[in-house]
Formats: C-alpha cells, sequence, structure tokens
C-alpha cells in the first residue's frame, strides 16, 4: 500500500491493534491506532505533542497545521495511514526555547500571539511559504496565511513577523 505522500506505508497487525509507523521531527516513532485516525490525534494524544491545536476539526482554521515533507497540512483532516514513510515536522520539531527557529524568534520579537492559539499553525504554514519564497511580498505572505484563522485579529502583527523572520534568515 501506498501512502498519499509517497512511499510505503508499513502497518502492522498485532492482535486486534495495528501499528502504524511515523516519522516525526527526525524520529520513528511507533503509534497502535487505526490508519483513518487523524494525525492530529495521534500527534497530541499518543506522542504528547501538543504544538499543533484542534480548532475547528474539518480543515477550516489551521490550527492543527503540520508539514508533512515540507508542505503544511491540516492534521485533523490528515489520516495517518496516507502517510506512509514521509517526513512529519510540528512545531515541536522547529526550534528549541535556547534556540528558536527565526520564526519563532520574529513572532515573539514582534509581539504577534493575543491568546496564541492560533500561532502555531501560523508559523508552520509560514515556514511552508518561505520554504518555497523566501523573500515574499506582504500580500504574499496574507495570500499563504489566507485559510489560518485568528480569533484575536492580529494579522497584520502576524504578516510583520513572517516579513521579519525572512529577512533575518536572509542575514543568514
Ligand atoms: S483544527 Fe484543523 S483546520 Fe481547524
Ligand atoms: S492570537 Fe488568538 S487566535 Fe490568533
Amino acid at each position: 500500500m501506498v501512502g498519499a505522500y509517497g512511499g510505503a506505508q508499513a502497518p502492522r497487525i498485532t492482535g486486534e491493534t495495528m501499528t502504524i509507523s511515523l516519522k516525526v521531527n527526525g524520529s520513528q516513532r511507533a503509534v497502535p491506532a487505526d490508519a483513518d485516525t487523524p494525525l492530529l490525534y495521534v500527534l497530541r494524544n499518543d506522542l504528547a505533542l501538543n504544538g499543533a491545536k484542534f480548532g475547528c476539526g474539518l480543515a477550516q482554521c489551521g490550527a492543527c497545521t503540520v508539514l508533512v515533507d515540507g508542505r503544511a497540512v491540516r492534521s485533523c483532516i490528515t489520516e495517518i495511514g496516507t502517510i506512509g514513510e514521509a517526513e512529519i515536522t510540528t512545531i515541536e520539531g522547529l526550534g528549541t526555547i535556547e534556540k528558536p527557529h527565526p520564526l519563532q524568534q520574529a513572532f515573539i520579537d514582534t509581539q504577534a500571539a493575543q491568546c496564541g492559539y492560533c500561532i502555531n499553525g501560523m508559523i508552520m504554514t509560514a515556514k511552508d511559504l518561505l520554504d518555497r519564497n523566501p523573500h515574499p511580498a506582504a500580500a504574499e505572505v496574507r495570500e499563504a496565511l489566507a485559510g489560518n484563522l485568528c480569533r484575536c485579529g492580529t494579522h497584520n502583527r502576524i504578516v510583520r513577523a513572517v516579513l521579519r523572520a525572512a529577512e533575518n534568515m536572509g542575514k543568514t
């Protein structure tokens, strides 16, 4: 069986439970779960990676965004059985407290977060953007983040943060 992101999917049936192997933040993890379990549930409930948030559960808000092979996906509707050997990156895999990713640092410096609920999804979506377009115009940042909702209305600061990160990353 081939996952939607390429590579062989290797579920193993152990008794009644299927064990699915996932590559998360550079580590191979084995998870006992059904193949149609949303990735978000596995990240939060099985792997204690709580950065991706449950917002709508319907691919409508972006709070659950993570990267799969570098592309931003809505983990709330991504079934783990479709991932195969693809690399999953969550906000926890981007940087550390001691050494934050430039995007994380820019969001801090810009004080882009209000409640913060949307921010991790914003950062992961922005990471996908900057990897493809290291010097985006403000309009391109807005377009990339258009599907990520922020109930606190901090969009302008979020766009500023992404532009600042792009600028800082261009200097290194
Ligand atoms: S929780 Fe996934 S898009 Fe809203
Ligand atoms: S900072 Fe509160 S939802 Fe965006």
